[in-house]
């Protein structure tokens, strides 16, 4: 049987080491959606399209070829045959990948492509849209959440750059919270059937603890 476990939730709610963890915890593949926003970001950039141009970036948005590692142990994903797994983490796009991820060919264009990588096998897929759109059909939804100042301070320390302070992240953090919840394509909402899980005071294991327990209840008695 092949199941689906949705974890969506804001950037720095911990999702993607807990769905790491998770998938690691039940053999499942793991799929990071928002690498895929990241990589057609990247693309776009280096083509030197203007992303505030919706129009433009929706023109190019078939060309792309992504490839993802759905391995948990190695994830990583390539741009044509060109591994861009850490230019994707860039302050560039990160600026950018809200306004690329807001266009509606962008995101069918990446949605069809999820929806192929899903039907491989069973996995953990974490994103914005999971629960409500890639795979609404999810048995597991869980919608990850955290303080803001508590995403930040994760955020900060994966950046790891003494020059950018968690102010600064926080409110990069603010501004692409808003563009991704207030955008008419998918944005980021919890669906009614998903859990929801405040990360805040959690440990890493005990979010991964409790994910599994939720996969483990559902499944037996699904
Ligand atoms: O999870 P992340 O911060 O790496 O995601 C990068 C961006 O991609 C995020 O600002 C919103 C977008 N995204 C999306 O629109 N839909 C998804 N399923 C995943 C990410």
């Amino acid at each position: 049987m092949t199941l689906i476990i949705a974890m969506d939730g804001p950037s720095g709610s911990g999702k993607s080491s807990a769905a790491k963890g998770v998938a690691r915890a039940l053999g499942y593949r793991y799929l990071d959606t928002g690498a895929m926003y990241r990589a057609i970001t990247w693309w776009m950039l280096e083509q030197g399209v203007d992303v505030e141009d919706a129009a433009a970036v929706a023109a190019r948005a078939g060309e792309v070829r992504i490839q993802v590692s759905t391995d948990p142990d190695a994830p990583g994903i390539a741009v044509g045959d060109l591994d861009v797994s850490g230019p994707i983490r860039s302050r560039a796009v990160t600026a950018a990948v809200s306004a690329v991820s807001r266009v509606p060919e962008v995101r069918q264009v990446l949605v069809a492509l999820q929806r192929d990588i899903m039907a491989d096998g069973s996995i953990v897929a974490e994103g914005r849209d999971i629960g409500t759109v890639v795979a609404p059909e999810a048995p597991v939804k869980v919608f990850l959440t955290a303080s803001e100042e508590a995403r930040a301070l994760r955020r900060a320390k994966e950046i790891a750059d003494p020059a950018v302070s968690v102010e600064a992240t926080l409110a990069d953090q603010a501004r692409r919270d808003k563009l991704d919840s207030t955008r008419t394509a998918s944005p980021l909402t919890k669906a009614d059937d998903a859990v929801e899980i405040d990360s805040t005071e959690l440990g890493l294991d005990e979010v991964i603890d409790t994910v599994v327990r939720l996969v483990k209840e559902r499944v037996s008695t699904g």
